[in-house]
C-alpha cells in the first residue's frame, strides 16, 4: 500500500508529504488535519486523504470484546527475574508506554539501557531508538548487558540508535518523523531516557507551566499514536519532585496529570541506602496489580538483577 494509492494524493501532495517524511500510509494516518494543514496541504484535501488513510489502514473497524479478550500480546523478559514474575504480562508488553521514575543513581538508566538489550537479545525487536536528553547513554553498559544476555555485543551495538536532541523541538521531530523510519526496518521498542529534562530546561518558571505541560503531552500523544498504529512500546525514564503537600521525603513523578495519565504502566524505584548497590521499585499505576506489591533488585556492573 503506496501513498500513491490513495485518492486525493496527487503528484504535488505527495512531493509535500514526503518533504515532511511522511513514508507510509499508516504513518500519514497518525497525523491529523491540522498538522496537514500547517505544512500547506488545502484543508479540504487533508479531511480527504486522512479518512482514506484511516479506512486502508483499519484504525475505522471495531474489535468484539471477545477479540480483545482473545488478544495475546507479545512479550519480552527483562532479566529482572522479580519484574518478569511479578508484572501481569510477564516482563514488557508490546503497544504499552511504561513509565521508570525515580531519583538520580536510583538505576533508571541502568534499567533503560537493559531493557534495550534484552528486547533485542530475545528478537522482540530488530531495532532499539534510544532518545538520551540526559547524555547518559552508555555503549559499556550496553555492551556488558549484551554479554549477560549471551547476545553478540556487536550485533546488539549496531541495533541500538542513539539520539541526543538538544531541545523540545528536535525530540519532537525525532518522535514524529525518525521514529517512523525505524519502524519501517522493524523497531518496536523506543526508549526515552528522561522524558521530562528537555522540557523543565526549556520552560522554566510558574508562567511556562502550561506551555510545558502542553508540549509534554503533544509528544506523549505521539507515544500512543505510534502504539496503536505499530503496536511499539516505549520505555520512559522520570525524574521525580517532593510532592507539594503531604509527608515530608516523599516524592511524585514530575510531568503532572498529562503523563500520569498518558502512561499505561508507571513504576517509581527507590533506593534506601546508596551505599548499598541495591533498590527496590513498586507500581504507582499499572493495570492489574497491587500497589504493594515490592520488585527487589541488585545494582550490578550489567544492569538490574
Ligand atoms: N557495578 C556497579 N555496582 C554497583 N552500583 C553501580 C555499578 N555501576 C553503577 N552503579 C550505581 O548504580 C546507580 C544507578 O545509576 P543510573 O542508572 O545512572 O541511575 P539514574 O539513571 O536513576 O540516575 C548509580 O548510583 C551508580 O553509582
Ligand atoms: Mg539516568
Amino acid at each position: 500500500m503506496s501513498l500513491k494509492d490513495i485518492e486525493g494524493i496527487g503528484p504535488k501532495t505527495l512531493e509535500k508529504l514526503k518533504e515532511l517524511g511522511i513514508t507510509s500510509v499508516e504513518h500519514l494516518a497518525e497525523f491529523t488535519v491540522e498538522e496537514l494543514v500547517a505544512v500547506g496541504v488545502e484543508y479540504e484535501r487533508a479531511v480527504k486523504i486522512l479518512s482514506e488513510a484511516a479506512q486502508r489502514v483499519g484504525s475505522t473497524k471495531p474489535k468484539t470484546a471477545i477479540q480483545f479478550r482473545q488478544e495475546r500480546y507479545k512479550v519480552f523478559k527483562t532479566g529482572l527475574a522479580r519484574f518478569d514474575e511479578k508484572t501481569p504480562w510477564g516482563g514488557i508488553r508490546e503497544a504499552f508506554i511504561y513509565e521508570f521514575a525515580g531519583e538520580f543513581g536510583t538505576g533508571k538508566s541502568m534499567f533503560a539501557h537493559q531493557l534495550a538489550v534484552a528486547s533485542l537479545a530475545s528478537g522482540f525487536t530488530a531495532r532499539v531508538v534510544y532518545i538520551d536528553t540526559e547524555g547518559t547513554f552508555n555503549d559499556k553498559l550496553a555492551e556488558a548487558i549484551a554479554k549477560r544476555f549471551d547476545a553478540d555485543p556487536e550485533k546488539i551495538l549496531q541495533s541500538i540508535f542513539v539520539y541526543q536532541p538538544a531541545n523540545v523541538a528536535q525530540l519532537e521531530q525525532i518522535v514524529k518523523f525518525e521514529v517512523p523510519k525505524h519502524i519501517q526496518e522493524g523497531c518496536r521498542v523506543l526508549v526515552i531516557d528522561t522524558i521530562t529534562a528537555l522540557y523543565r530546561a526549556e520552560f522554566v518558571g510558574r508562567e511556562m507551566l502550561a506551555t510545558r505541560q502542553q508540549r509534554i503531552h503533544y509528544l506523549v500523544d505521539w507515544l500512543r499514536r505510534h502504539a496503536r498504529t505499530f503496536n511499539l512500546v516505549s520505555i520512559l525514564t522520570n525524574q521525580v519532585m517532593d510532592m507539594p503537600t503531604g509527608m515530608a521525603g516523599m516524592k511524585t513523578p514530575v510531568g503532572g496529570n498529562v503523563l500520569a495519565h498518558a502512561v499505561n504502566a508507571r513504576f517509581m524505584m527507590m533506593r534506601y541506602n546508596k551505599a548499598k548497590p541495591e533498590g527496590y521499585m513498586w507500581p504507582l499505576d499499572v493495570p492489574g496489580m497491587a500497589p504493594d506489591v515490592r520488585i527487589e533488585y541488585r545494582i550490578t556492573e550489567a544492569g538490574l538483577e
